[in-house]
This record gives structure tokens, sequence and C-alpha cells, in this order.
């Protein structure tokens, strides 16, 4: 398949990209390094069915010469501000960086005929529900940071889409995803923090917050699985594990996980119960649709949350 991966060098596309090149597919990615890093999209370069392109998604006339080129069968959309606390900051920043790049990419695909693509989003666009674990089909959502209102215009737009011009969707709205090569999260901050000062460690919130951590490869696998078996015009899962690991015992992990002394580790919380404007504290998605097509992920959160840790220690060393 020719296949167009957009946020190419960001961390859950690191791990995509092997995946796709070893099963022989044409990929051609795309990343302008706003959050993604050089070294990440250097691992795959070498591969001969492999293309890289710099630019920034918000230049359509690129996204379309660039499809019109190529004419992928299927887009991995991942590009996006992955940093929801940006959005507190530019009002403007996830409306321009997920919603009109999602226009974007979905105009390209229409121009060139594309008919497949899979779309990242966020189980953040239930905002704070009533109902936990929260099901697909629960509303109206309210979404209560801009990134999670780009994530809900973003679905708004791939199904319209999807109507009008048959272009196929797999929706996929996911719990926290953690792993190797990380570009930004909890368990990055957390590193970065301790290296600049292994005597105290900053929390934003109470360290309450606790939400589903999937793994990278658990979350791919999820991502594969459902794109494979779910056929209809739109398809919209979340895609999680059923429990939840919380930030205090992140912060406990990370600092044993660097060799540190947890009584020398002063840990200072920002307090409140949300991390930033817009943090949802308390996330609990429901699996089962996903769980009824036959997916279930490897790792529940404390593992994934674990693993992640420690692979990241080792690879920021
Ligand atoms: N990681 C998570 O926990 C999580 C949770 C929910 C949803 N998502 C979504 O999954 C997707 C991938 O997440 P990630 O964690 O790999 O994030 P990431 O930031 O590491 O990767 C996104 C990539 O997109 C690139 N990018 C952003 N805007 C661009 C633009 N205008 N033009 C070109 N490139 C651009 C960035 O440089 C980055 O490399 C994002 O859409 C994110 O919102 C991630």
């Amino acid at each position: 398949m020719k296949i167009v991966v957009t946020g190419a060098a960001g961390f859950i596309a690191t791990s995509l990209l092997p995946r796709l090149l070893n099963s022989g597919d044409e990929v051609h990615g795309v990343d302008n390094y706003f959050l993604g890093k050089r070294e990440f999209v250097a691992r795959s370069l070498g591969a001969p069915n492999f293309h890289f392109y710099e630019f920034d998604l918000l230049d359509r006339d690129r996204v379309i010469a660039l499809f019109r080129d190529v004419r992928p069968d299927l887009v991995w959309h991942l590009a996006a501000n992955s940093d929801i606390s940006f959005g507190t900051k530019y009002t403007d920043f996830d409306l321009k960086g997920g919603t009109l790049v999602t226009y974007n990419v979905l105009e390209a695909m229409r121009l060139a005929g594309t008919k497949e693509l899979l779309f990242s989003s966020s189980g953040a666009i239930y905002g704070e529900p009533k109902v936990m674990p929260t099901p697909e089909n629960y509303g109206p959502i309210l979404p209560i940071s801009l990134y999670a209102a780009s994530k809900a215009a973003c679905e708004t737009l791939i199904t319209a889409f999807a109507s009008n011009y048959g272009i196929r969707s797999w929706i996929f709205r996911f719990g926290n995803i953690t792993g190797p090569f990380p570009t930004h999260g909890v368990i990055h901050d957390f590193i970065l923090k301790l290296k600049k000062d292994p005597t105290r460690l900053q929390i934003l919130g109470d360290g309450r917050q606790s939400k589903p951590y999937v793994h990278v490869e658990d979350c791919l696998d999820g991502m594969m699985f459902g794109h494979k078996q779910a056929r209809e015009s739109v398809n919209c899962f979340n895609l999680a594990v059923p429990d939840a690991t919380s930030v205090n015992e992140i912060a406990q992990w990370t600092i044993e996980a660097m060799g540190l002394d947890a009584k020398r580790v002063l840990l200072e919380y920002t307090g409140g119960s949300r991390g930033w404007p817009g943090d949802v504290p308390q996330v609990r998605l429901d699996t089962r649709r996903m769980e009824s097509l036959g997916w279930r992920p490897k790792m529940k959160s404390a593992e994934a949350v674990r693993r992640s840790i420690s692979e990241t220690v080792e690879q920021m060393r």
C-alpha cells in the first residue's frame, strides 16, 4: 500500500514507521519538527520504501501537491499539537494545528481520491462525563480544553467528508499513550525535571489525577486490528485499558527507575485537582467496543507505565 503518515517524527509515529516499512508498504511521512525530533525520524530514513518531507501541514498547497503526486491508499493522520497546555496560552493553536490541518488532509484526500483515514482522537473529547467508564456513544460531548474541542471538530469534519466523498475512516479516541521516544507527557516531564534536579520534583495538580495508560505497541496493535476488522463508513473506538494509574504512582516509579532515594526527593505540588486548565483529572474509558471486535491490550495500565518509564529512562540516558 501507499501510505501517508502525518506527524511522522512524533512519539507514536516513531514506533509505527518500522512496522509499516517492514511490511513492505511505501510510506510517505510529513513533519515540521514542531514537537517531533530529527533523531526519531532518522531511525527510518535508511529504508528504501520511506520518503520524508519536512513542511507545515497548514500549507494546504503543499499537502494537496503531495497527495496528488503520491496518490496514497491510506493515511495515518497523527499530526497535531499534542500538548494540551499550549492551547491555554495561544487560543488559535489547536484550531490551526488540529482542525485546519485535518481539513487540509481531508481536502487533499478528496482531490487525490484517497479513500481510507486512521485518525488519532482523544478521550478528552468527552470533557467531564457523568458516565464512567465512558462509552463511545456518550453525549452530548462537552470538551473542556481547546485541544479536545479541536479533536471533536476534526471528528465531525471526518464524518462529513466520509459521508460526502466516500472516505472511510477509523477514529480512535485514545487514553494516554505511553512508551519509548516520548516528545511530551508526564513521564518525559518527570525524567527531565529529575535529571535537572534530583532532589525535588514538581507535580502539576495534587498528583491524584488518574487515567488509563496504553503502551504504544498496544495502541498500534489496536489501530491495525480495528482497521482490519471494522468496515463501516465511520468506525469510532475508545482505545484504552480498563484500569488507570495515578500521577503519584508515576512519580514514585520514575524516582525508583532513575535509581534515586525516594526519601531524598521533595515532592512539590502545584495544587488543585487539575494539572492545567482543561485537564480532566479522572478518566475511565469504556473499552467494550474494541473488545467485542476481538481485541484486548496485552498490558494493563500499571505495566504499560512501568515499562515505558524504564524504556524512556534508558533512551534519555
Ligand atoms: N500520546 C498520547 O497520549 C495521545 C493521546 C490522545 C491523542 N493523541 C494524538 O495522537 C497523535 C500523535 O500523538 P503523539 O503523542 O505521537 O504526539 P507528537 O507530538 O509526538 O507527534 C505529533 C507530530 O506532529 C507534528 N506536527 C504537529 N503539527 C504539525 C504541522 N502543522 N505540520 C507538520 N507536522 C506537525 C509534530 O512535530 C509531531 O512530530 C496526536 O494527534 C495526538 O493529539 C496522543
